[in-house]
């Protein structure tokens, strides 16, 4: 049975250019093209997991201009539940202005919050309905912490899986942490989270970061795959090999799958093998939500290849 996702996350405009490599610092590039995508870290996993067959509804904000607009249309076309979207007069929808880099496929992001940094608590308290009706709330750090505290409470006093990605990171305390089942995060940020030094390995962060209270965390290692760490131990998940030319949008892509996987009652591991074709797949395409993986592109990928997950397993009944 297809499970419902709610999200609770930043919408984006993303303005995207491709460079021979990332300037350094007082250096002026020529890049191109320039090319505006949907995008956002909220608006790409609620896309990613609709395509992976969940039930999705997002919870947010845009600013009333083209962008906000625009970024309406594209959810609503991806079939997402718009209801708990609100609109915030005389602010900016956010943007990612964002540099890929063409040699690797890698990025370098900024983004302007705008009026994703309008979301508050009393935003979520009034929706709080989405949040109580979804298997999983899943969201990110690009709205105001008070906003997802208050829909991990919300979710967690109804017994729904909270599932947060820690992206970009911030500090957390450990009473909000403890709300959490599931923390995914890439090596930078489970760093930042655990306060430890660069290179740590992967198992020890995600024992560092398991001890502050999630009860499972996910540390994505882009194409070598992801560490699952819960109280049953450790296991690094492998990815696929592809040929990654724009890596924006691969961790939303895992992220949504693993939430849209978990919500119609898939194990952790086998949430996370499927997450990980996901966001392979998404590396292979330019953009964030145009990049975005349908269930069936990752069921053909699974068969191709040599992953110990049989294909019934994406079906979702
Ligand atoms: O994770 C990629 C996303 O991060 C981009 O779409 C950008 O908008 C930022 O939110």
């Amino acid at each position: 049975m297809p499970g419902r996702v709610c999200i609770v996350g930043s919408i984006n405009m993303d303005l995207v250019v491709r460079t021979p490599a990332f300037p350094a610092p007082g250096e002026t590039l020529a890049g191109g093209p320039f090319q505006t995508f949907p995008g956002g870290k909220g608006a790409n996993q609620a896309v990613a997991a609709a395509r992976m067959g969940a039930g999705v509804s997002i919870v947010g904000r845009v600013g009333a201009d083209v962008y906000g607009n625009e970024l309406r249309a594209v959810l609503a076309r991806e079939g997402v539940n718009l209801a708990a979207l609100r609109t915030t007069a005389g602010e900016s929808t956010g943007v990612g202005l964002i540099t890929v880099d063409e040699s690797t496929g890698e990025n370098t992001i900024v983004t302007v919050g705008g009026a994703n940094q309008h979301l508050v608590a009393d935003d979520i308290r009034s929706i709080s309905g989405f949040i109580r009706s979804a298997d999983v709330l899943l969201m990110q750090l690009e709205v105001s912490l008070d906003a997802v505290a208050a829909a991990a409470d919300i979710a967690h006093l109804s017994n729904r899986m909270v599932v947060l990605n820690a992206a970009p990171a911030c500090g957390l305390p450990d009473s909000f942490l403890n709300a959490i089942d599931v923390l995914i995060a890439n090596e930078n940020e489970a760093v930042q989270l655990a306060g430890a030094p660069e290179k740590t390995h992967a198992d020890d962060l995600a024992q560092a970061l398991l001890a502050r209270g999630p009860r499972a965390v996910l540390i994505t290692l882009g194409a070598k795959g992801a560490v699952v760490a819960d109280a049953a131990g450790f296991e690094v998940i492998p990815s696929v090999t592809v040929d990654a030319i724009d890596t924006v949008g691969a961790g939303d892509a895992f992220c949504g799958s693993v939430a849209a996987m978990l919500s119609e009652g898939k194990s952790l591991h086998d949430a996370v093998r499927i997450g990980c074709v996901a966001g392979a797949l998404a590396s292979t395409r330019h953009g964030a939500i145009p990049s975005l993986p349908t269930r069936e592109a990752v069921g053909r990928l699974l068969t191709k290849s040599e992953l110990p997950l049989p294909n019934p397993a994406l079906k979702s009944s």
